[in-house]
């Protein structure tokens, strides 16, 4: 188990898309997966490229390139490393599974353990394929912007966008599992498009993203021309006010499909970030019920990091494997 790297010094606005990080086309082998921040980040070079990495840089990178807050990137990234990655070696990648250089790395594209339904621009896993770009699924960011955002996503229009959706999966996948953590994920997704895909986005992410630059993140995996990062930190208090809002905006609590068309609220679930974190140590607990001692002892380390990036007293403690 590796501990976090240190949080970067300077989090102010800055040209990330430089001569020091030029996009550069996929080579053979590369891996890109659902998560258009990550991918970008591989196709810059802030992260490798192949897109075979470590939570210790993707934590630094998503900091560097995006100004994702310190505490929150490294929640997120742990939130899927534990479940997604291999606690032994450390490596995990932005997509599939991989061998590099004999040792397995595995990555985000396993569905329901971070990978989830509903997704703004990847297929349902039910439908077809969780990890690439889908046009079609797109075009409802259009929708959206046409709707109410005089063209642009505004806030509102990427609310319309987020249940337009989680409408379509309810209509479509009989399946459709949108419980926590997927739940908060999913809607917490809206907010980051908005706080870090925005040229020089401002603290309370006033500026609305254009849909030729949602496209370069979403489909190209690409930095517009110019692009400066966001002016200070989204922090997990930053994250917490813009998912919850959109939560009331939208109107839906966590819940299954029992076959289309119907959703079926789950009132157990208090879509609550500490239960997001005991979600998945329940579910790193079910992946690994036997561990050897080596094994058991990294994901020990690395469940009690998780923890701690949480930096939430009142979240209660898991001990799958004993203190
Ligand atoms: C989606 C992982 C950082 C923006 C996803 C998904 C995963 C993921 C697994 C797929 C979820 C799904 O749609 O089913 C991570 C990890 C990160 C990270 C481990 C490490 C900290 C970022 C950053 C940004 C970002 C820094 C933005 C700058 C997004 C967006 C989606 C997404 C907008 C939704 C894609 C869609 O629904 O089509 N991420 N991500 N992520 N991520 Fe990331
Ligand atoms: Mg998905």
């Amino acid at each position: 188990a590796q501990p976090l790297p240190p949080p970067i010094n300077d989090t102010s606005s800055k040209l990330i898309n430089d001569a020091d990080h030029p996009f550069m086309p996929l080579q053979p082998g590369d891996i890109r997966g659902p998560c258009p921040g990550l991918n970008t980040l591989a196709s810059h070079g802030y992260i490798n490229r192949t897109g075979v990495t470590t939570p210790g840089d993707i934590i630094t990178a998503v900091q560097e390139g995006f100004n994702m807050g310190y505490q929150f990137a490294s929640f997120l990234c742990y939130s899927a490393f534990v479940t997604d990655g291999n606690q032994l070696t450390n490596l995990m990648t932005i997509g599939a599974n991989t061998t590099t250089d004999g040792q397995l790395a595995t990555g985000i594209n396993t569905h329901g353990n971070f990978e989830g339904d509903a997704s703004l621009t990847r297929d349902d896993a039910y439908l077809g394929n969780n990890f690439n770009f889908n046009k079609t699924l797109f075009d409802v960011f259009d929708v959206a912007a046409k709707e109410v955002g005089n063209g642009v996503i505004t806030f509102e229009a990427a609310a319309l966008n987020r249940a337009l959706r989680i409408n379509d999966s309810i209509a479509r996948n009989p399946e459709f599992a949108f419980e926590t953590p997927r739940f908060l994920g999913g809607i917490a997704e809206t907010g980051f498009f908005l706080a870090m895909f925005v040229n020089n986005q401002t603290v309370d992410n006033t500026m609305p993203l254009r849909i030729e630059d949602a496209r370069s993140f979403f489909d190209f995996h690409r930095f517009p021309d110019g692009f400066y990062r966001r002016q200070g930190p989204f922090e997990f208090p930053l994250v917490k006010n813009v998912t919850y809002t959109l939560i009331d905006m939208i109107g839906r609590q966590p819940g299954n499909n029992n076959g289309v068309n119907n959703y079926v609220v789950n009132p157990e679930d208090p879509a609550t970030f500490c239960y997001f974190y005991q979600k998945q140590v329940n579910a790193t607990a079910s992946l690994y019920p036997n561990p050897t001692p080596e094994l058991g002892a990294a994901i020990k380390a690395n469940l009690v990091t998780y923890y701690n990036t949480l930096e939430d007293p009142t979240c209660e403690q898991y001990f799958p494997y004993g203190q």
